[in-house]
């Protein structure tokens, strides 16, 4: 296997993109289609007593008006293998739907939904983060040492509390589902990352085999944890094709994405440090609070994988518990725990070096760790110093005067430099890959991944190119279909470290088919060209990969559809493996307006060997942008009176835009991890965003000397 860096290459589907034929699942055609538009719930909590459909039916092109009495009984299924609810009378959150209409037109689907009638029994509800009423549970988290002696100890302590607002995904293409049945089988078209889960979620709502299900997610138009399970409306369409016996497709508006989507919860983080006067960390104290609904399992434990190593504290005790509200349940957003946990801890990690004077870059090299301290392993590729040092250098960090609102931009707007630090697990999931080359020229490789914008084709692409002498042009690389091969849930940031290490092996596999196959005969030309010559139509190859610590099991666990990690939070039988990231933040605060602005970030980052400069590269300006978003602009408010979401569309919540965004920087260490596995490669996409937000409020407290302790940070903090 070759060391060497790879080459810059231009996304394979860049040109598609940019003509508009990249094609997303909501544009696919079938004969005999019909639309779909659900019926949201209009109250926030209770039963759905009586809906009646007369007045839909009665609308030109509505042909089926499916309410809770149309879905398949229970049965004796046990309360674990119960599938998600489709339609249900109990009400658990506004907008929840309680009905689905299928047209022969969406117009007529959509005139349809608004004719339902719907009679409900109300029950009193909550929905505010902050009602003192509301019931609370804990989830056991991470406790290290005696982390209250050695705060009790500590020279020097510092104590704050932060909160991170909600937040939604907004990606360009809106969530969907097409179903199209042939025989016994449906074929699912939707954009997801976890077209494996949805098959095995689908067949089990639905009564039917999973071997009588394919789901094919071709092309996502923006997937960070939104599309990483199943949604609710899948197995209804799927059940409402089957009904009406034609093709039926639902594209969901964006308002009802805001209620029935994923999101990041609003979460209260209390954070405690105890230090010696030097400033090594001899305590940590993190307790977190998040926002879930009734019964959801969104993991409130998660928000310790990052605090708890970063800086090898010792003693640390964690709590984490979940306020149950009466919204919809959350889920992953883009580093999910990570960005909200590293803003609190980051942020009051800068708090202890004002408080010791100290420069926050030295601070946290004197607390540099080879060992991962919840379990002792050893840190494989440590290199959070080089990202900070390599930052610092970018950045003009020595410029920087440490005193607070001692810098001043030209135009008299009031300067702040900040920055901080974040760490994600480096993870990854066996996959089992084919790849066939055609003495055609065409060349046609399959395994598990899914394409969400994040370039995962072109990184495939990058490994099989680098060792095959084969036509660019006519390479086509299958991912997200279940029909092409076992996948595997694609989140986590385990994208590249899953696809890639095998991409790579399968290209190997191939060159030793073909000195097999030319048993010394020297043919000129490619592969494509060699084949032809010797009249062999093509050469295939299988090959199936595993993570350390992972063996065969885990690959048959992949071939029956199953989620299979290796290294969740870093942590492998051996060691422990993360990426890391450093970033540095340039504020400016108008002298008059007090308006908030950064012209200039850069990031430096460790993903292990760097596969696809272009697209990494682009995927840490994608997390710079997300996260200046989250610390200025984004926050999904509740509406007491009514439940469920305020500003539940794209006019009132406010994602950035062009104008908000500086110059951004990033630059790639492109050192290989071959602990992680033989590509060298660890995670990338979700640390991105990690610690932005709090090197912007560093950089605000560093202007202003304001330390804004709640996210998103709004213009009137900034009044003084
Ligand atoms: Mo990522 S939030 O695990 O899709």
């Amino acid at each position: 296997m070759s060391n060497s860096p790879f080459p810059d290459r231009a996304r394979i589907d860049a040109h598609d993109k940019v003509c508009g034929r990249t094609t997303y699942s909501a544009d696919l055609h079938f004969p005999g289609l019909l639309h779909a538009m659900t019926v949201p719930s209009t109250i926030a909590k209770g039963w759905l007593t009586e809906i009646d459909g007369a007045a839909a039916l009665a609308v030109p092109g509505v042909i089926r008006v499916l309410t809770p009495a149309d879905m398949p009984s229970p049965g004796d299924l046990t309360d674990a293998g119960r599938p998600l609810p489709m339609l249900e009378a109990a009400i658990a959150h506004l907008g929840q739907p309680i009905a689905l209409v299928v047209a022969e037109t969406i117009e007529a689907a959509v005139a349809g939904a608004g004719q339902v009638r719907a009679t409900y029994r109300e029950a009193p509800f909550t929905v505010a983060f902050d009602d003192p009423q509301i019931r609370c549970d804990d989830t056991p988290a991470p406790t290290l040492g005696n982390a209250d002696a050695a705060f009790a100890g500590a020279a020097v302590t510092i104590e704050a509390t932060y909160t991170t607002a909600a937040n939604h995904h907004n990606p360009l293409e809106l969530l969907s589902t097409t179903a199209v049945w042939n025989g016994g089988k449906v074929t699912i078209y939707e954009g997801t990352q976890a077209s494996n889960v949805v098959k095995a979620s689908v067949a089990r709502s639905l009564r039917v085999a999973a071997s009588a299900i394919d789901v094919v997610s071709r092309q996502v138009g923006g997937g960070f944890g939104q599309r990483g399970e199943v949604q609710r409306h899948t197995a209804l369409v799927a059940h409402a094709a089957r009904l009406v016996g034609r093709p039926v497709k639902f594209v969901m508006p964006r308002s009802q994405i805001f209620h029935n989507a994923r999101f990041r919860p609003n979460v209260r983080h209390t954070v405690k440090l105890g230090a010696t006067a030097e400033g090594r960390i001899v305590s940590a104290h993190y307790d977190t609070l998040q926002q879930n609904s009734r019964r959801g399992g969104y993991r409130a434990d998660w928000y310790h994988a990052g605090p708890s190593r970063i800086y090898g504290i010792a003693n640390y005790k964690g709590t984490s518990g979940d306020l149950r509200l009466d919204t919809p349940d959350p889920g992953q957003m883009r580093a999910p725990f990570e960005h909200p946990a590293a803003f609190a801890f980051e942020s009051a990690v800068d708090e202890l070096a004002c408080r010791l004077r100290r420069d926050p870059i030295e601070l946290r090299m004197l607390n540099d760790t080879k060992i991962d301290p919840q379990n002792g392993k050893w840190l494989t590729s440590r290199t959070l110093n080089a990202c900070m040092t390599r930052g610092a250098a970018r950045f003009g960090w020595s410029r920087r005067s440490p005193e607070p609102r001692s810098m001043q931009a030209t135009d008299g707007a009031a300067l702040g430099y900040g920055m901080a630090a974040g760490v994600y697990q480096a993870a990854m999931h066996p996959a089992i890959a084919t790849l066939r080359v055609s003495a055609n020229g065409a060349t046609h490789y399959a395994s598990a991944g899914h394409e969400m914008g994040q370039g995962l084709r072109t990184t495939i692409a990058q490994a099989l190119l680098a060792h095959l002498p084969i036509d660019e042009s006519r390479l086509s690389i299958v991912v997200g279909d279940t029909s092409a091969a076992p996948q595997h849930v694609t989140a986590g940031s385990w994208g590249t470290a899953s696809s890639v290490p095998v991409a790579i092996a399968a290209a190997e596999r191939m060159n030793a088919a073909m000195n097999e196959f030319l048993d010394g005969r020297v043919v000129p030309g490619n592969m494509h060209e060699q084949l032809a010559r010797l009249r062999r139509p093509y050469l295939e190859v299988e090959v199936a990969m595993f993570a350390p610590g992972q063996g065969r099991e885990h690959v048959a666990r992949l071939r029956s559809g199953g989620t299979t990690i290796a290294g969740l939070h870093g942590t492998y039988p051996d060691f422990t493996c993360l990426s890391y990231i450093a970033h540095f933040v340039e504020v400016c605060i108008d002298r008059h307006t007090r308006q908030i602005r950064v012209p200039r970030v850069v990031s430096v980052a460790d993903c292990g060997r760097v596969v696809s400069p272009r697209t990494a590269r682009s995927q840490l300006h994608g997390g710079v942008v997300w996260a200046l978003g989250a610390a200025l602009r984004e926050k999904s408010e509740v509406d007491a009176r009514y439940g469920g979401w305020l500003n539940a569309d794209l006019g009132e919540y406010f994602v950035p835009v062009n104008a908000d965004i500086g110059e951004i920087e990033v630059e790639l260490l492109d050192q290989p991890d071959y602990d992680a596995n033989s590509a060298g490669v660890k995670s990338l996409g979700e640390i991105a965003m990690v610690g932005v937000a709090a090197a912007v409020t560093n950089a605000i407290f560093h202007a202003t000397g304001v330390r804004v302790r709640h996210l998103p940070v709004r213009l009137e903090q900034m009044l003084l």
